[in-house]
């Protein structure tokens, strides 16, 4: 029987043809289907990545607000032009917890995955409160506003109990130390003791008036970009745990 006869006996037999649409449409949603839950196997554990401390999340909340990922992304591509501008290639594991992640898809700006540390807080305060002061022929628009804006603090334990609803390893100790744990992040409180036991490698930022603003936020979150990671102590292998 040739090819042509075999199908045209599939497609004048109704039962026959709903048969083998089935079986194909179901290897179809296996192969897709399945690896979702192995998921937690998927991506790779390394050392240091740890969820956002409570001001760090209230700034990725203000870049989200501000749509800050429509000019940069936070993905360092395995590419060697991308490497040798930004730093080692981003892993999965370093945007875990970052729900949902800011990966992006344009860069009218760099990459900013790993930004932290590459500047001072004041550089990023004053580049946030007027870009062409300090790159002068920028096109990046200001965000002065961010200085003056309180945040809230109270709503903070909330906002983290959601997100361990989601996976993300919140203890009930941080969750009840959100507000406190916010102000602690500006070296003007001078008490961050609590709050480098609860997050190891916490950057402290200097933080501009008695109460936290979406400034500091902003700042906070910016300096921590790409930190977790110790991409010089390690070797490939070793980041495996
Ligand atoms: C209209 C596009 C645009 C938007 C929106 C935008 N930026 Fe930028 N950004 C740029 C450009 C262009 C540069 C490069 C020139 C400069 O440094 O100002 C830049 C540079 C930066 C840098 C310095 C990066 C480096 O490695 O030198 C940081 C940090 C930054 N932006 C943060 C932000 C944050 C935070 C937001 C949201 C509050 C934001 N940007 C919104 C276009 C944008």
């Amino acid at each position: 029987m040739s090819l042509f006869l075999k199908h045209k006996k599939i497609e004048t037999n109704l039962v026959l043809m709903a048969v083998l649409t089935l079986i194909t449409v179901s290897i179809g949603g296996l192969v897709q289907i399945v690896p979702l839950f192995t998921i937690e196997t998927t991506i790779e554990r390394v050392e240091g990545v740890r969820p956002f401390t409570p001001l760090e999340l209230a700034g990725r909340n203000i870049y989200v607000r501000e749509g800050c990922y429509t000019c940069h992304s936070q993905q360092i591509r395995p590419f060697r032009d991308e490497i040798e501008r930004y730093g080692h290639y981003s892993l999965a594991a370093e945007s875990m917890y970052d729900k949902p992640f800011q990966w992006g898809s344009k860069r009218t700006g760099p990459d900013l995955a790993r930004v932290g540390g590459k500047y001072s807080d004041a550089w990023h305060v004053a580049h946030l409160i007027d870009p062409r002061a300090v790159v002068p022929e920028s096109i990046m628009p200001a965000y002065a506003f961010l200085a003056g804006k309180r945040l809230d603090v109270a709503g903070m334990a909330d906002h983290l109990r959601t997100l361990r609803a989601l996976g993300v390893p919140y203890s009930d100790d941080m969750i009840a130390n959100a507000a406190t744990d916010m102000v602690a992040q500006r070296t003007v409180d001078g008490d961050a003791a609590g709050l480098q036991a609860r997050y190891p490698k916490v950057p402290l930022v200097a933080g501009d008036g008695p109460v936290p603003t979406e400034m500091d936020a902003l700042v906070a979150y910016l300096q921590m970009l790409g930190t977790l990671v110790n991409f010089s102590a390690v070797t490939p292998q070793q980041l495996k745990q």
